[in-house]
């Protein structure tokens, strides 16, 4: 049976991050697959470009001014969308920021800020929209790792970013496990090197030892933000309907295998 391009007809997908990166993308992809996407972000330039480019392509999709890192205002933008735009079928936490040190030069405070910018604004967004999720058939929530949560870097410092992806890898296993009973499916795509405006000017700026890595992707080269969302849609779409706790790597087989 042919994979109809209406996966998502009929289904309401948040997604945060959505000004940039991977989270425009997945707005214009989850779209064009017939959901009506809630978007948000901080970056308010950004997030209504995103919404323009969406609805200028047909689609539905509204957004807003979101600081994930804070509890009182993702509590708010949930019980917003429950009583304006609810159900929720899907909820794509694509959303972080990262700080890269290695150990010696990792400070304390470091640590807390990576620990708040890449696990709080996972956790208070699943904690928040849980509640929706578990009363429809059929929901999905998809979490963002990296290769980062499962492999170490000897190029790259990145402690904090490395114990905080782990650790949504380990969210989305015990997510499936409390999600499953409702029927709600917990999964996670985990990134290797894509070019988005946060690896443009850090991984991927000239003087960066990183910049080399492509030689080291068996696929030869760096990924795309719409291949990232074409994985997060699978995941949240019912063709995943049998798959839940899984990590999906979309690295162009970086974790998987050795150079050399
Ligand atoms: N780009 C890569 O190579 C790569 C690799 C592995 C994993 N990832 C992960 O993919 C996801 C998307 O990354 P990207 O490269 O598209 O990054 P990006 O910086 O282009 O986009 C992230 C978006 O999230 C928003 N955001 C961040 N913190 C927020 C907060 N507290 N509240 C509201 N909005 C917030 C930003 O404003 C931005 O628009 C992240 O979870 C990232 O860790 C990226």
């Amino acid at each position: 049976m042919p994979v109809s391009s209406q996966r998502l007809a009929g289904k309401t997908a948040v997604i945060t991050g959505t000004a940039s990166g991977q989270g425009r993308a997945a707005a214009l992809a989850f779209a064009e697959a017939g959901a009506v996407v809630v978007g948000c972000d901080m970056d308010d330039d950004g997030a209504a470009a995103t919404v323009h480019k969406v609805t200028a392509a047909g689609g539905r999709m509204s957004s807003s001014r979101v600081d994930l890192t804070d509890e009182t205002a993702v509590a708010a933008w949930a019980q917003d969308v429950a009583a304006n735009q609810g159900p929720v079928h899907i909820l794509y936490a694509n959303a972080a920021v990262t700080r890269f040190a290695p150990v010696e030069q990792l400070t304390f405070a470091d640590w807390k800020w990576n620990v708040e910018h890449e696990m709080d604004v996972v956790f208070l967004p699943v904690k928040y929209f849980w509640p929706q999720l578990i009363q429809v058939r059929d929901a999905a929530v998809v979490l963002v790792g990296s290769t980062a949560g499962v492999t170490g870097s000897m190029t790259n410092g990145r402690l904090a970013h490395t114990a905080a992806k782990g650790a949504v890898v380990a969210m989305t296993k015990q997510l499936a496990a409390e999600g499953a009973p409702y029927g709600l499916r917990v999964n996670a795509v985990s990134p290797g090197m894509i070019r988005t405006a946060a690896t443009e000017g850090n991984l991927l700026a000239a003087d960066h030892p990183m910049r080399s890595i492509a030689g080291s992707i068996p696929l030869g080269r760096i990924g795309t933000p719409e291949e990232v969302a074409k994985c997060a849609l699978f995941l949240a779409s019912d063709e995943a309907s049998y798959v839940t706790g899984a990590n999906l790597m979309v690295d162009g087989g970086w974790s998987a295998v050795l150079p050399g």
